[in-house]
């Protein structure tokens, strides 16, 4: 685990956003299969990314999944593929086809399936699953990543790539990728700011057994953690 940390939330967004197009500089001859996490974290990061970095980013070398959706259609606020869309896909130059929506009104188990399916089609397998070649991870106040929240741990050790989740919190039914996406990506990288995450952040960095982000980060292949100031100095008090 490789730690990055910067002064404020938007340092960090653009370290980030500048960390993704040199990997994807580094190959510049390869697709990439990028997963995106949803919520408020990385909203700040899609504007920052349709402002300053648009004219810089391979687009036609990116294919956009995501890690996780929430139940509702595209049109919600709640929806991270609506979200994502709205801030960044919308405004630069990718063409519909390298993007692939979870379809958050569809039958949760169904759509699970179908998106788990898909993946396994579209992009190149190794021990039988996906590859990823980066997933973009949020973390939760409460450890979940990827929406499988604390208690869900089962969904580390699944072998269906996606899975239906709930929010505890308020029963929202989630699609969630599962560990055999997770375990198998070639990068991993969780985008953590805010001192309401320090706690989390702590966990994460001290052991691997304190929750579904931390044991992610800890048992995982290749991973960047990427904080600003704020989540990093609170979580050493
Ligand atoms: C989601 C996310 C989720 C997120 C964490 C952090 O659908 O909510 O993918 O896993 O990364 O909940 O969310 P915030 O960035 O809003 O704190």
């Amino acid at each position: 685990m490789k730690t990055y940390k910067y002064s404020t939330a938007a340092e960090t967004a653009r370290a980030l956003i500048k960390h993704i197009i040199h990997l994807m500089e580094k190959e510049p001859q390869k697709i990439f299969h990028i997963a995106f996490s949803g919520g408020s974290t990385p909203s700040q990061m899609f504007d920052l990314w349709a402002d300053e970095f648009a004219d810089v980013t391979p687009w036609m070398r990116m294919r956009i999944y995501w890690v996780d959706e929430r139940c509702v259609p595209s049109e919600d606020s709640e929806s991270n593929y609506g979200n994502m869309y709205n801030l960044l896909l919308d405004k630069v130059p990718i063409p519909d086809e390298y993007i692939y929506p979870i379809k958050g009104d569809n039958p949760p188990a169904a759509e699970a399936k179908r998106y788990s399916m898909l993946l396994q089609l579209n992009i190149p397998l190794h021990r039988g699953f996906p590859v990823m070649d980066i997933i973009l991870l949020g973390v939760g106040e409460d450890g979940h990543t990827s929406s499988i929240f604390p208690g869900q741990e089962y969904l580390l050790s699944s072998f269906n790539p996606y899975e239906v989740s709930v929010n505890p919190y308020n029963g929202q039914k989630r699609i969630a990728m599962t560990g055999c996406l997770l375990f198998n990506a070639k990068k991993l990288i969780f985008f953590v700011t805010g001192k309401n995450k320090a706690g989390v952040v702590q966990d994460i960095l001290s052991s691997g057994d304190t929750g579904p982000a931390a044991y992610v980060a800890h048992h995982a292949w290749d991973v960047d953690v990427f904080m600003d100031e704020l989540a990093y100095i609170h979580s050493l008090r």
